[in-house]
C-alpha cells in the first residue's frame, strides 16, 4: 500500500468569444473546430485531491457527495490519469468548491476539470507540461483546455485522430492584458425559476445530428476565429465584441433550429442583449455573449465595467452580477 499524496489546485474559468460547439470525435472530446476566450480572475475552482489505494473514487461539490453520471465521467476521465502515472490500484478522494453559482451555461466544467487536471496529474506523481494539462483537461471537458492558461486563450482543434494536438495555446497573458489593454467581463446570472437545460455535451451532438444550420455554424469559426486574432493583435475591442456576438448568436441559431430545439434564452438574456446595445448606442463599449445557459456575459473595459454592472443589475430577473478581469492559469495551492 503506497501512501496517501494531496494536492489543492485553483484555476479559472473562461467565457468564449468565438464559441465551441461540436466534437470531430466523441469519445476522445476533439472539438470539430477551434474556439477562442477570455480566462475570468473572479470566477474559480479549487479541487482538492487525494490519491491512495481506496476502494473507490469519491466526488464532493459543496459539502454534497456527487454519484451517478457526473461520477462515472469523472472516474472514466481518471482512468486516463491512472494509465498514464502507471497505477491502476489509485483512487482519488476529490472536495471541490466553486466561488461562483455552479449554473449551466457559467462554465463551472471548464474551471473543474481544469483544476482536475492540474491536481489529480500531480496527486498521482505525473509531472505535466501546460499542453499535456491542456489535452488531458480537454478529455473531461472541451472548454476546460482553455483555462489552463491565463488570458486570452485560442484552442487548437488538432487534426491528428489520437487528439495530441487538440490543446489550447496562449494568446496574451492576463498580466499583459492589466496592463497594456485592460479588458474586462461582466456576468449577468438570470434566475427567474429553475430551467432544466441540456448540458452542452448532449446539445452539441444533437445539434450536430439534427440541426440544418449546424454545416453553416461549423463554417462561421475559421473567419471568426482569424478576426479574433487580428483584432486581438490590434487591441480593437470593438471589432474582437462584434465577432464574440456574431459568435454566440451564430452558435445559438444552430441550436435553436436543432429538432427538437434547444433553446437557452430567457425573457431575461433577450432583455440582456437590448440593455448591452442601448449601453452601446450611448457610447459604452459593451458586447454580450451566452453559452449553454441563460446568462449573459458582457465584454467590457476595466473603466467601464462598474457602470456596465449597473446597468445589467437593473433587468428583472438578473439574481447576480459579478464583475472579473483576466485570469492567470492554474496554481497549485497545496501539495
Ligand atoms: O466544455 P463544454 O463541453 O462544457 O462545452 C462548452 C460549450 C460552450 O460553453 C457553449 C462554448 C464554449 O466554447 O465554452
Amino acid at each position: 500500500m503506497t501512501a496517501s499524496r494531496t494536492v489543492s489546485a485553483r484555476a479559472h474559468a473562461n467565457i468564449a468569444l468565438v464559441k465551441y460547439w461540436g466534437k470531430r470525435d466523441a469519445a476522445l472530446n476533439l472539438p470539430a473546430a477551434g474556439s477562442l476566450s477570455l480566462t475570468l480572475a473572479s470566477l474559480t475552482t479549487t479541487a482538492t485531491v487525494e490519491a491512495s489505494e481506496q476502494a473507490a473514487d469519491q466526488l464532493e461539490l459543496h459539502g454534497h457527495a456527487v454519484t451517478g453520471a457526473a461520477l462515472a465521467r469523472f472516474s472514466a476521465w481518471a482512468d486516463l490519469v491512472r494509465q498514464a502515472a502507471g497505477a491502476p490500484g489509485l483512487r482519488f478522494r476529490v472536495i471541490s468548491r466553486n466561488d461562483f453559482p455552479t449554473a449551466s451555461g457559467l462554465a463551472s466544467s471548464a474551471s473543474a476539470y481544469a483544476a482536475l487536471a492540474v491536481a489529480v496529474s500531480r496527486a498521482a506523481g505525473l509531472e505535466l507540461s501546460p499542453r499535456e494539462l491542456s489535452v488531458l483537461a480537454r478529455r473531461g471537458s472541451g472548454s476546460a483546455a482553455r483555462s489552463i492558461f491565463g488570458g486570452l486563450v485560442v484552442m487548437l482543434p488538432g487534426k491528428r485522430a489520437d487528439g495530441s494536438d487538440s490543446h489550447a495555446e496562449q494568446l496574451m497573458p492576463a498580466d499583459e492584458l492589466e496592463r497594456s489593454w485592460p479588458i474586462a467581463m461582466v456576468v449577468a446570472v438570470v434566475g427567474g425559476g429553475r430551467v432544466k437545460s441540456l448540458s452542452s455535451r448532449a446539445a452539441m451532438e444533437h445539434c450536430a445530428e439534427t440541426s440544418p444550420l449546424y454545416a453553416g455554424w461549423l463554417a462561421s469559426v475559421p473567419g471568426d476565429l482569424a478576426a479574433a486574432r487580428a483584432a486581438i493583435e490590434r487591441r480593437d475591442l470593438h471589432a474582437l465584441g462584434e465577432v464574440a456576438e456574431q459568435s454566440a448568436l451564430t452558435m445559438h441559431a444552430a441550436a435553436l433550429a436543432a429538432r427538437p430545439a434547444v433553446a437557452y434564452f430567457r425573457p431575461a438574456t433577450i432583455a440582456l442583449i437590448d440593455a448591452v446595445q442601448e449601453l452601446r448606442r450611448g457610447g459604452t463599449t459593451a458586447f454580450f455573449t451566452m453559452d449553454a445557459g441563460p446568462h449573459v456575459k458582457v465584454l467590457t473595459t476595466r473603466a467601464e465595467s462598474a457602470a456596465v454592472a449597473a446597468r445589467v443589475r437593473q433587468v428583472a430577473d438578473v439574481t447576480q452580477v459579478i464583475e472579473s478581469g483576466p485570469g492567470d492559469g492554474p496554481a497549485v495551492v497545496a501539495g
